[in-house]
C-alpha cells in the first residue's frame, strides 16, 4: 500500500468526486428518514494544502484553488462545505459536515496511519464509526444498513490495473447486499480501454439503473497522466441526470485548460 491521498488532496479528481458527493447526500436528505453512508476507502480525513505532501505536488492548485474565488452557483454548496471545514476535507469530513442528527457514517481505511488520523478526527462522535478494515470485505459485512437507505462511496487508490476488475466485483457484492442503496464509484480515465472494459463488466453484472458522469481535461491517450475521471452511480436519486449537468459544466469551465479532447458528459449505462 503505497498510495497516500495527502499527495493528491484537492486535485481536480477530488473536486469532481466531492461536488457529486455533496449533491447525492443532499438529494437523499430530501426525505426526512435517516440515511447511512459507507465510505469504503476513506483516506486520512483532512489535508493541509499549504504544507506537507499536498504542497509538494501542488495538484490542488489546478483543482480546488480554481474554485474558491466567486464559485459559480452550481458549485456553491461544495465550496461552502470546504470553507466551513477549513483544511481541505476528504470525503469523510464532507459527509460528516452534511449529516443530520440521526444520519450515520461508517468509514473504512486500510492504511494504519490514515486510519489513526481519521479516528482522531471524530473523537467520541456517536454518528461516525471508523473501521481499520478492508473495503471489499466491508461491502459484504456492513451492508445492508439498518436504515435501509443511503449511499456507498467507493474510491479505490487505483495503484494497479486489477483495480477496475476489483471495483466491478465490489459493486456487484455491495449491490447484492443493498439493492436499493445509491452507489458512487470513482474511477480514473488515463486511457479509454480500461474504462470501456469496466463499464462493460458492470453492464454484464445485470445491475440496473446505472449512470456515469465524466470530466476529461484532454484526450485520454497518455497512460502516465490522469487525463480525466468519472463517477459511476447506481440508483441515482431523482433528477440526477438533469441537476448534475450545470455542476459538470461549471467544473469544466474552471478546471479545464481548453486542451484538445476535453469534455464533460453524463451517460446512462443501464436502464432502470
Ligand atoms: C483515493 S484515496 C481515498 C480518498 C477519500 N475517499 C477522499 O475522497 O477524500 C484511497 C484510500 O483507500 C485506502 N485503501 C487502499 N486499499 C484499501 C482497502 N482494500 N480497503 C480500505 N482502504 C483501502 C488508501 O490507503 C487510501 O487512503
Amino acid at each position: 500500500m503505497n498510495y497516500r491521498h495527502a499527495f493528491h488532496a484537492g486535485n481536480f479528481g477530488d473536486c469532481v468526486k466531492h461536488t457529486v458527493l455533496v449533491w447525492l447526500i443532499r438529494a437523499l436528505q430530501r426525505k426526512p428518514a435517516p440515511i447511512f453512508v459507507l465510505d469504503t476507502h476513506a483516506g486520512g480525513g483532512r489535508y493541509d494544502l499549504e504544507r506537507g505532501p499536498a504542497a509538494r505536488t501542488g495538484e490542488w492548485q489546478k483543482g480546488i484553488a480554481r474554485l474558491l474565488d466567486h464559485p459559480p452557483p452550481a458549485l456553491g454548496d461544495y465550496v461552502g462545505v470546504v470553507q466551513q471545514v477549513g483544511l481541505y476535507p476528504g470525503s469523510p469530513m464532507i459527509v460528516r459536515a452534511l449529516l443530520r442528527p440521526d444520519d450515520r457514517l461508517a468509514c473504512c481505511e486500510l492504511h494504519p496511519e490514515d486510519a489513526a488520523e481519521l479516528r482522531q478526527s471524530f473523537p467520541r462522535d456517536r454518528q461516525v464509526a471508523v473501521h481499520h478494515r478492508d473495503a471489499w470485505e466491508a461491502l459484504g459485512a456492513l451492508l445492508p444498513p439498518k436504515e435501509r437507505r443511503g449511499l456507498v462511496l467507493i474510491d479505490p487508490p487505483f495503484e494497479d490495473k486489477q483495480e477496475f476488475a476489483e471495483l466491478a466485483k465490489g459493486l456487484a457484492v455491495g449491490h447484492a447486499h443493498f439493492g436499493n442503496g445509491v452507489f458512487a464509484a470513482w474511477y480514473p480515465i488515463k486511457q479509454r480501454a480500461p474504462v470501456r472494459q469496466f463499464l462493460s463488466d458492470v453492464r454484464d453484472s445485470g445491475i440496473r439503473d446505472v449512470v456515469t458522469v465524466e470530466l476529461c481535461l484532454r484526450e485520454p491517450v497518455d497512460a502516465a497522466r490522469l487525463n480525466g475521471c468519472g463517477l459511476l452511480v447506481i440508483n441515482p436519486p431523482y433528477r440526477f441526470e438533469q441537476e448534475v449537468v450545470p455542476i459538470l459544466d461549471a467544473l469544466l469551465a474552471r478546471l479545464g485548460d481548453r486542451e484538445p479532447g476535453e469534455y464533460a458528459s453524463i451517460s446512462r449505462i443501464a436502464d432502470e
